[in-house]
């Protein structure tokens, strides 16, 4: 099978700024799940930074054992392979760094202003563009590799949707009016993670937390938390130091919400 021109290896590394993300590159017209490759590759041991980008996924992954459709021709289905050298407890900034950069990509390539529905969502008037998988090792009480596996719908029409989701998500085209380019915004992700990254490592987590909370929709707002046990109702105010929600609840206590217990609706 052959890769599409607009994905192409070259397409994307010619536009490539960034000294890591993307440098080491393998586009593969079709794969089970980019994330699983990554976390492979990672186990053998390739470098940070390699990333894999499909034009279909087969078994596209989210969040909570959810499948993630993955249609050939119309999105950006990657995966990129990182190293933190940090706590496991900073993990979760590493999602919504990932969300920054690809807000700040999608904006530079097609004009749109994503708003982050947090941990993992972008969403353009309540509708989802981008949804983030973060999945990782750990060696003893470090972290092993992580991959951050990031879909971002490109070229999706209406029908394009499955059932379930076609009232709650669209496309960069379909927001913005255009036809973007995918390999144009595959380069424009990887080096925006490459710059948000290398902040990250040089001691930026705060500056990550910063462009998160100015991105997060979800503040301000009322959320439900369903843990899967019980579900209850708040109003998220803040992002902790590691990423976690801060929702205040019924009876005025501020609840520490973290991303891998529970789903947030507002
Ligand atoms: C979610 O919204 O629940 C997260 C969706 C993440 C989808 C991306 S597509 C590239 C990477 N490979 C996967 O199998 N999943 C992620």
């Amino acid at each position: 099978m052959i890769v599409p021109l607009d994905i192409a290896p070259e397409a994307i590394q010619s536009r490539l700024t960034g000294r890591s993300i993307g440098r080491r590159l393998q586009v593969v017209a079709e794969i089970g799940s980019t994330n699983d490759a990554v976390m492979a590759a990672g186990q053998a041991g390739e470098p940070e930074g390699f990333a894999v980008l499909a034009d279909r996924q087969t078994s596209g992954r989210g969040r909570r054992g959810r499948s993630w459709a993955s249609l050939p021709g119309v999105g950006v289905w990657t995966s990129i392979l990182l190293r933190p050298q940090v706590s496991p407890l900073k993990a979760p900034l590493l999602t919504l760094m990932a969300g920054a950069a690809a807000a700040e990509a999608i904006a530079t390539t097609a004009g749109v202003e994503l708003r982050l529905k947090w941990p993992n969502d972008l969403l353009l008037d309540g509708q989802k563009v981008v949804g983030i998988l973060s999945e990782m090792t750990m060696t003893g009480q470090r972290i092993g590799h992580v991959a951050i596996g990031i879909g971002i719908n490109v070229h999706h029409r209406r029908e394009d949707f499955p059932d379930d989701v076609r009232d709650s998500a669209t496309s960069i085209d379909l927001a913005a009016g255009l036809r973007a380019n995918r390999g144009e915004v595959a380069a424009a992700l990887y080096d925006a993670l490459d710059r948000w990254y290398a902040a990250f490592c040089g001691d930026g987590a705060a500056m990550v937390l910063q462009a998160a909370r100015m991105k997060t929709a979800t503040l301000g707002k009322t959320v439900t938390v369903d843990t899967g046990t019980a579900r209850w109702q708040g109003t998220a105010v803040d992002l902790d130091e590691d990423g976690a929600l801060l929702v205040r609840d019924a009876q005025g206590t501020i609840r520490r919400v973290l991303a891998d217990d529970v789903s947030v609706r507002c």
